[in-house]
C-alpha cells in the first residue's frame, strides 16, 4: 500500500496537505462523483512487516472526499472484500435517512455487490465515513476516510491540513490482533486501545510526520479521531493557535483552550499561525495510573521564520434559538460485567446484534419539536455519544453551563457525567444513536430515534 500525501493548490483554494483527495468524476460544477471500493490491501504499520488491512481504494485512510456545501455528492460504492458485508455511513452529515448506511435503512452490500449513495450536502465542515456493520472490526482494519465540505464564506487560509488519528492493535508479527469481544473483558471495558498510533495511516512510533511551513501563513488543521476507542487530548506547541470548530461546526467564537479533547468519532478544526518556531502537534495519551504521556504526532518545520499572521475572522455559527422544550428524552448509560465481557446498556437495553436492533423499539420524537435530551453516565467508563442525522447543543454538564457552545454530533460523557442537550430533530427518519467506542456499541450501547411529524 502506498500512502499519498499530496501538496496541491486547486482553483483559488488554499494549498492542500493530507490524505489524497478523491477524484471528482462528474464534470458538473455542483456535482461531485466519487468511486469507492472496499478491498484488501497491505500497510507498513508494523516494524519490518506488512499488515493485511481493509481499505477504500487501496489506501488507509481512504480518499478524502472534498466538495462544497449545496453540491450533490454521489458515491458509487462497490464491495470487493472477499468475505464481508458492509455499508458506508457519513458520520456527522445530515443526509437523507435512506443514505445513512445503517441496517435500519439499507440492506448490507455483500461481496461483489454495489450501492450508490447520493445526496445534497446540507452543511459545511469536517466529517468522515466508515462502515456501519461490524464497525469495530471494519474500522480497526482500515475502512475509514475523511470528508471536507467547504463553505464559500469561510475565512481564506493559505494552507489546509487534514490529520486523521488512529491507533491499531497489532501483534508482534504485524497482524491485526483478533476481535474476540465475547471473551475480552479488557477490550469491552475501556474499548480496544491500539499499540500503534497512526497519523494519516502512517505509524508515528519512530517520530512524527513532518512537513514544511512558513511564518506569516495561516493554516487550518482539520483533525479526525478514527480510533475505535481512544480519546486523544491534543495540543499545539510552537505557534499561536485557536480552536475554531468542533464536529465540523463553527463554535460560538474561536477559543484557546490549551488542550482539545477528541473522543472517538469527534473532529476539531484549528487555526494555526506559524511564527518563530517549528510547530508540533502533541497527542496526550491517557494512562490509567500516572501522568499523561505526550507523543509528537506531526511537526511543521519552518522554511521561513518571522512574524506570525494575524488571526482571521471566522464565520460565526448559526446556533438554534433555544426554545421552551416540548419533549424530553432521558437516556441512562450503564454496563454489566458477566465475568468474561462487558454488556453495555441504554435505559437497561443492550442491542448486541442487528436482530436486537431491528427488533428493538426506537424512541419516538416529533420532528422539529424543541427537545431536551438528558444523558447520564452511570458507569465507570467514558462514552462518546453519537446521534445520527441531527445536531445537538450542549446546555448543561453536571449543573454548569459549558465553557463555549457549538453544535455537535458526538458528545463525550466522562464517568458520572450528567449532560443536558438541546436538539430539534429536524431530519425525519430512523436514526441510530450509540456510543462511538465501537466495542461498546458492539456490546449493546446503541439505540435509535424515530423522527416523525
Ligand atoms: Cu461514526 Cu454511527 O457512527
Ligand atoms: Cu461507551
Amino acid at each position: 500500500m502506498s500512502v499519498f500525501l499530496v501538496l496541491m493548490a486547486c482553483g483559488g483554494r488554499a494549498v492542500w496537505w493530507g490524505p489524497e483527495l478523491a477524484e471528482d468524476l462528474d464534470p458538473a460544477d455542483d456535482v461531485v462523483e466519487v468511486h469507492l471500493r472496499a478491498e484488501e490491501a497491505t500497510a507498513a504499520w508494523g516494524v519490518g512487516t506488512e499488515t493485511a488491512v481493509w481499505s477504500y481504494n487501496g489506501s488507509v485512510p481512504g480518499p478524502t472526499i472534498r466538495a462544497s456545501v449545496g453540491d450533490t455528492l454521489r458515491v458509487v460504492f462497490d464491495n470487493a472484500l472477499p468475505d464481508a458485508d458492509t455499508t458506508i455511513h457519513w458520520h456527522g452529515m445530515r443526509v437523507p435517512n435512506a443514505m445513512d448506511g445503517t441496517a435500519w435503512v439499507q440492506d448490507p452490500v455483500g461481496p461483489g455487490e454495489a450501492f450508490t449513495y447520493s445526496f445534497v450536502i446540507p452543511d459545511a465542515g469536517t466529517y468522515w465515513y466508515h462502515p456501519h456493520l461490524m464497525s469495530n472490526e471494519a474500522v480497526e482494519r482500515g475502512l475509514y476516510g475523511a470528508i471536507v465540505i467547504d463553505d464559500p464564506d469561510d475565512a481564506q487560509v493559505d494552507l489546509e491540513r487534514l490529520l486523521v488519528l488512529d491507533d491499531v492493535d497489532l501483534q508482534p508479527d504485524g497482524v491485526i490482533a483478533p476481535f474476540d469481544l465475547d471473551e475480552s473483558l479488557i477490550n469491552t471495558t475501556r474499548g480496544r486501545l491500539g499499540n500503534t498510533l497512526l497519523v494519516n495511516g502512517q505509524p508515528i512510533g519512530e517520530g512524527p510526520l513532518v512537513d514544511h511551513g512558513r511564518a506569516g501563513e495561516v493554516e487550518r488543521w482539520r483533525l479526525v479521531n478514527a480510533a475505535n476507542a481512544r480519546t486523544f487530548d491534543i495540543s499545539v506547541d510552537g505557534a499561536a493557535w485557536r480552536l475554531i470548530a468542533e464536529d465540523g461546526q463553527p463554535i460560538d467564537a474561536p477559543r484557546s483552550p490549551g488542550l482539545v479533547t477528541l473522543a472517538s468519532g469527534q473532529r476539531a478544526d484549528l487555526e494555526v499561525l506559524p511564527g518563530d518556531d517549528d510547530v508540533t502537534l502533541t497527542l496526550w495519551i491517557r494512562v490509567p495510573e500516572g501522568a499523561d504521556i505526550p507523543i509528537s504526532a506531526f511537526r511543521v518545520e519552518l522554511d521561513r521564520s518571522g512574524s506570525a499572521a494575524s488571526p482571521l475572522d471566522w464565520r460565526p455559527p448559526t446556533l438554534p434559538e433555544v426554545e421552551a422544550t416540548e419533549q424530553t428524552v432521558d437516556l441512562l448509560l450503564d454496563g454489566d460485567d458477566d465475568g468474561s465481557a462487558m454488556t453495555w446498556t441504554i435505559n437497561g437495553a443492550a442491542w448486541m446484534s442487528c436482530d436486537d436492533m431491528l427488533g428493538g423499539d426506537p424512541i419516538s420524537v416529533r420532528q422539529d419539536a424543541p427537545t431536551s435530551l438528558r444523558l447520564v453516565n452511570a458507569s465507570e467508563e467514558e462514552h462518546p455519544f453519537h446521534l445520527h442525522g441531527q445536531f445537538m447543543l450542549e446546555q448543561e454538564r453536571n449543573g454548569e453551563a459549558p465553557p463555549w457552545s457549538g453544535l455537535r454530533d458526538t458528545v463525550l460523557l466522562m464517568p458520572g457525567d450528567d449532560v443536558t442537550l438541546y436538539a430539534r430533530f429536524e431530519n425525519p427518519g430512523l436514526w441510530m444513536a450509540h456510543c462511538h467506542i465501537l466495542e461498546h456499541s458492539a456490546r449493546g450501547m446503541m439505540t435509535a430515534f424515530e423522527v416523525a411529524p
